[in-house]
């Protein structure tokens, strides 16, 4: 029986293929948007460290860690876009990545030094299961990082993306990525471009704007993938920082001595800190 059927994610895991396995090869992130997102983590930390990516999709993220040559790195993803992973990883010179496929909300490990999951929590039907299992697979003493949707600033693209999202739900993957995410993005590369223009202290005012200065900075391929990628989810829950506050603060795990929650782009939370040394029974 093929293990990976039985997960509550299996839609979504399916769905986010047809977005990774549709882009061509190599990262569609650039090294300053990964040292933006994993910030305050220092990258440069990670050398000879074993590292976890929970939902780790085409590798995107992978590539670029490991280039900070970590001991080891290992990503874990549900879907077909493994495939597309290990394909983005194979030139790669050290043997000292894996890929597994299986779904990381049961994924048990002996532990490791550094642990992330990103853009990843906020798609499963139970994130705070998915949150726990960073933490298991973090080994006592070492850390974690998270990155989310937030449900504050996000008021515009709640509204525009849910109804479509139903809308998109009951087409092909490809008529949701050239019929629907093609020409939104063209509308919205127009905003974020003319944003861009305009002076700083007007140009956040207006709605997604700190979110759309930074995109503004990225090609229209870019745009492109984040639309379609926002519409082919079955799912998304926008999370509020008091719901992570609450996470952070309810499990013996988390080192309450070091641990943070920041606003990324007015419209996400990036989270994380350390573990604790109790083990898990
Ligand atoms: C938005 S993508 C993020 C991928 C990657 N972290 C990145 O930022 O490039 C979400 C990924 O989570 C994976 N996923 C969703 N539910 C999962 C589960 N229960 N177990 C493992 N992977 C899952 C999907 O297949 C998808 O590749």
């Amino acid at each position: 029986m093929d293990i990976t059927s039985n997960s509550p994610d299996t839609a979504t895991a399916a769905a986010f293929s047809s977005s990774w396995n549709t882009l061509p090869l190599g990262s569609v992130y650039t090294l300053e948007q990964i040292i933006d997102w994993f910030a305050p983590v220092q990258l440069a930390q990670l050398r000879d460290k074993q590292v976890l990516e929970l939902g780790c999709g085409g590798g995107n993220i992978l590539t670029h860690i490991l280039k900070y040559e970590p001991e080891i790195a290992v990503g874990v993803d549900l879907g077909d876009s493994v495939f597309t992973a290990e394909r983005n990883l194979k030139d790669i010179q050290k043997a000292n990545w894996s890929i597994v496929r299986e779904d990381l909300c049961s994924f048990e490990s002996k532990g490791f030094d550094f642990v992330y999951c990103i853009g990843v929590l906020h798609h499963l039907k139970n994130p705070y299961e998915g949150f726990l299992s960073v933490l298991r697979n973090t080994k006592p003493g070492g850390s974690f990082h998270c990155w989310v949707y937030a449900h504050e600033g996000n008021i515009v693209i709640r509204l525009l993306v849910e109804p479509l999202r139903w809308i998109c739900s009951k087409l092909p993957w490809w008529l949701t990525k050239y019929g629907v995410a093609l020409p939104l993005s063209a509308l919205y590369f127009l905003y974020a471009k003319l944003l861009s223009k305009l002076p700083l202290k007007i140009s956040e005012r207006f709605p997604i704007g700190p979110y759309s200065l930074w995109i503004a900075k990225r090609e229209f391929r870019f745009f492109h993938h984040v639309a379609f990628d926002q519409l082919v989810t079955p799912q998304t829950i926008y999370i509020k920082k008091e719901t992570i506050e609450k996470w952070l603060n309810q499990t013996f795990l988390v080192d309450q001595s070091y641990s943070y929650i920041v606003l990324r782009n007015g419209n996400s939370w990036k989270f994380g800190g350390r573990r604790t040394l109790e083990t898990v029974k």
